[in-house]
């Protein structure tokens, strides 16, 4: 896992942005899988003003969302659907209909959703890149505590801290719904590459946990230390109770004079 702390929020947004240029610089048709949430908000704004300004496409890109709330349609706007449209989307040169949600429309079956939703993943050739964020509580998608490691896109049932937590975004708590479909613990685990950004410090203790504590079904993030490709990009706050912080300073310095030293090789 590839850890690097960054002064604040912005470097952050600015780095996140950063790798998804350059990896759509390399494969303009890359499979991004995205996630919501306050955490992703700048870097999504960053690459809109680069989308305008001509330094990244989209054209070609087909991106898969995390998890979405059930019986929410597209157009309501606290759904996810309408959070990708209104903070992303709508703002870049991607054709619509390539971008993908778990939705499950008022009335819908949402058990039929996740086997659907696997089946269109690898029909796409799988997740180039896939960007989280974390709950407090360590969750990743909506894979709350207690979620199988194994898990692929199914219903998961949300914690009360969870509904606390996002009600805020709510305007009436009677229409949060109690349940989302969420890609799975392995369907993340799939995704060639992981990225993952978490600001704050009320991320702390769940980013601690990512990188140093066992791997458990109470922390789900963990589960990302079996995962070859992971990159943790966080703020000063998020990485206050990190027991190895300077190790990974130093490890990003040895990177940095390896690249400078043999790039290009
Ligand atoms: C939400 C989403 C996650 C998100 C996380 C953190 O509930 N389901 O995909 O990463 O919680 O959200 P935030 O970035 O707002 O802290």
């Amino acid at each position: 896992m590839d850890v690097v702390v960054f002064e604040n929020s912005a470097a952050v947004a600015a780095e996140g942005a950063k790798r998804i240029r350059a990896l759509l610089g390399e494969k303009p048709d890359a499979v991004l899988g995205l996630a919501t949430g306050r955490t992703p908000l700048s870097m999504y704004r960053q690459l809109a003003a680069d989308c305008e300004q001509g330094r990244v496409s989209f054209a070609e890109v087909t991106t898969f969302n995390l998890d979405e709330y059930v019986g929410l349609s597209a157009g309501d706007r606290q759904s996810y659907h309408h959070y990708m449209n209104r903070e992303l989307f709508d703002h870049i040169d991607i054709d619509q209909s390539n971008t993908n949600l778990p939705m499950c429309e008022p009335g819908g079956n949402p058990l039929s959703v996740g086997p659907r939703y696997e089946a269109a993943i690898r029909a796409a050739g799988g997740i180039d890149l896939q960007v989280l964020g974390i709950g407090q509580n360590g969750h990743i998608g909506f894979n709350e505590p207690t979620s199988s490691l194994n898990s692929r896109t199914r219903v998961k049932t949300l914690t009360r801290e969870t509904l606390e937590r996002n009600g805020q975004y709510f305007d009436d708590a009677d229409g949060q719904p109690l349940v989302a479909v969420t890609m799975g613990i392995a369907t993340i685990l799939d995704a060639t590459a992981v990225l993952l950004l978490a600001t704050g410090q009320d991320k702390a203790a769940a980013i601690q946990q990512l990188i140093e504590g066992p791997v458990s079904a109470m922390w789900p993030a963990t589960a990302l230390q079996l995962h070859e490709r992971v990159t943790v990009l966080v703020d000063d706050a998020a990485a206050s109770q990190l027991e190895k912080r300077d190790y990974y300073d130093w490890v990003g310095q040895q990177r940095q004079r390896l690249q400078t030293q043999f790039d290009g090789e």
